[in-house]
């Protein structure tokens, strides 16, 4: 009798296990067809709760760039080709124009920029994010919730007005986990009206190629003669998912601008490695000396190399790390110390066993949670928004929301007490907590994820959603559009 009850007891407990993983698989499985707003906890930050009576609901694909005639235009083809590395060896790429980098564009500030996507033959559909660059939310270019994906033969055309100064780059935001490592970006830059004349302004960008690291296309020595005296800026961009590490040599040099927005009074630093997170972007600048100039890359054969004169790579350390915190010289920002924030949110970045689409596994989670339940932070327009990013894992995130910049305000409970530091792609390595803001001055939905985008893809990915802003656009299998 007590063997039958033991037994019974035991066979519904396994019943009801069975059934509860069950509920929780089939749970987290994602729809054929979704929305972007249809999942995920809401969550308000101790603002005002959306009052859905009072709000016109406007979708995101009215909130486009200005109308009129544009001052630069462009046309990018996405298409599959065969590109070669400086050191022969050949890439089966997909590109813009069937190069990789896509063609760099450069627009001088102010410009209305039209640029126009083709795409050719990149069979599951492209689009074009402007990453850093904080375009209306029409023309953010991602898949499912600002547009559909542009299938082979279609077209879409982006307009923004080029209002921020410095580099940017763009990139495909439709399964973009593997279009960018493909060769799917380019690098986006905004020119101050006028120029000085003489100077060299060079951009590059640290690529992955199947392991290897390459500057452009770059993965041998690139040379380039420059005349002693001339004023340099090199641009830096990192399109990789992982940190990569600068290390330029031969002179003194100043940061002088990160993610886009100038640093306010860089002084000069010799021998500091340069790390940047996946997505971020470096400005350098120095007066080219009488020798050379070398820029590498830790792990990686390549270099660039200016003037005529050899130099050798460092042999040892890559020196110590530059840290923006404490650079440069604070001055007044909009949302300096005393500001009176309107919300507060937490984004805690953890991993946790679970179901992710359908998958067991051990995952990443926001808030303990996993995609898509991840948060949606709501805000309204106008509002000062404070987020406490959280790293809680052993792995690098590099941070990205879209449609804005955020003054990073303190790090592991410090505050930062350099120039104001602004960025859209904020690298937060194991352990640290950063404090950011940002102003609420760009309606739409945005994307906030993890930039190290195989990482988003699997499940770091979060939104932060304005009142009143819907999307008829929708994610899945269904409509094709997969941004991560
Ligand atoms: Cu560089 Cu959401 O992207
Ligand atoms: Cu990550």
């Amino acid at each position: 009798m007590l063997v039958r009850t033991v037994i019974g007891l035991v066979t519904v407990l396994a019943l009801a296990a069975a059934g509860w993983l069950g509920k929780s698989w089939y749970d987290s499985r994602l729809p054929a067809t979704y929305s972007a707003l249809e999942f995920g906890p809401v969550e308000y930050g101790g603002g005002p709760v959306q009052n859905h009576s009072g709000h016109p609901h406007v979708s995101v694909a009215r909130l486009k760039g200005p109308q009129g005639k544009a001052k630069y235009r462009v046309t990018l083809v996405a298409k599959t080709a065969e590109v070669a590395l400086g050191s022969g060896r050949i890439i089966d790429a997909w590109t813009f124009n069937g190069q990789i980098p896509g063609p760099e564009l450069r627009v001088r500030h102010g410009d209305l920029v039209e640029a126009t996507l083709i795409n050719d033959d990149i069979d599951e559909g492209v689009t074009i994010h402007w990453h850093g660059v904080d375009v209306p939310n029409a023309e953010d270019g991602v898949a499912g919730i600002t547009q559909d994906a542009v299938m082979p033969g279609e077209r879409y055309t982006y307009r923004f007005r080029a209002e921020q100064l410095g580099t940017f780059w763009y990139h495909s935001h439709q399964v973009s986990s593997k279009q960018v490592r493909r060769g799917l970006y380019g690098a986006f830059v905004i020119l101050p009206r006028k120029t000085p004349l003489g100077a060299l302004d060079l951009t590059t960008i640290a690529h992955d190629f199947a392991g290897i690291t390459a500057l452009g296309t770059g993965d041998a020595i690139q040379r380039r003669d420059v005349a002693p005296g001339t004023p340099v800026r090199l641009r830096l961009v990192n399109s990789n998912s992982s940190p990569e590490r600068f290390l330029l040599t031969g002179t003194p040099f100043r940061v002088v601008a990160i993610d886009g927005t100038d640093l306010n009074g860089p002084t000069p630093i010799e021998g500091r490695m340069l790390e940047l997170g996946g997505g971020a972007r470096y400005d350098v600048s120095f007066v080219m000396p009488e020798a050379g100039v070398r820029l590498g890359v830790e792990g990686s054969s390549t270099a660039l190399v200016l003037g005529q004169e050899e130099i050798a790579a460092p042999e040892t350390s890559l020196g110590e790390k530059f840290d923006p915190a404490d650079y440069g010289r604070p001055k007044p920002t909009v949302l300096g110390t005393g500001t009176r924030f309107d919300r507060t949110f937490v984004l805690d970045i953890g991993k946790r066993i679970g179901f992710l689409h359908g998958r067991p596994g051990y995952h990443w989670a926001v808030n303990g949670k996993l995609h898509p339940n991840t948060p949606m932070y709501m805000v309204r327009r106008g509002d000062r928004v404070r987020m406490r990013i959280v790293n809680d894992t052993g792995t690098v995130h590099p941070m990205h929301l879209h449609g804005h910049h955020v003054l990073v305000l303190s790090r592991n409970g410090k505050r930062t007490t350099g120039s104001p530091w602004w960025v859209d792609t904020l690298d937060v390595l194991p352990d640290e907590e950063y404090e950011v803001a940002f102003r609420a001055d760009n309606p739409g939905i945005w994307m906030d994820h993890c930039h190290n985008l195989p990482h988003a893809r699997d499940g770091l990915t979060l939104h932060v959603a304005y009142e009143g802003v819907s999307t008829p656009f929708r994610l899945g299998d269904g409509p094709g559009n997969h941004p991560e």
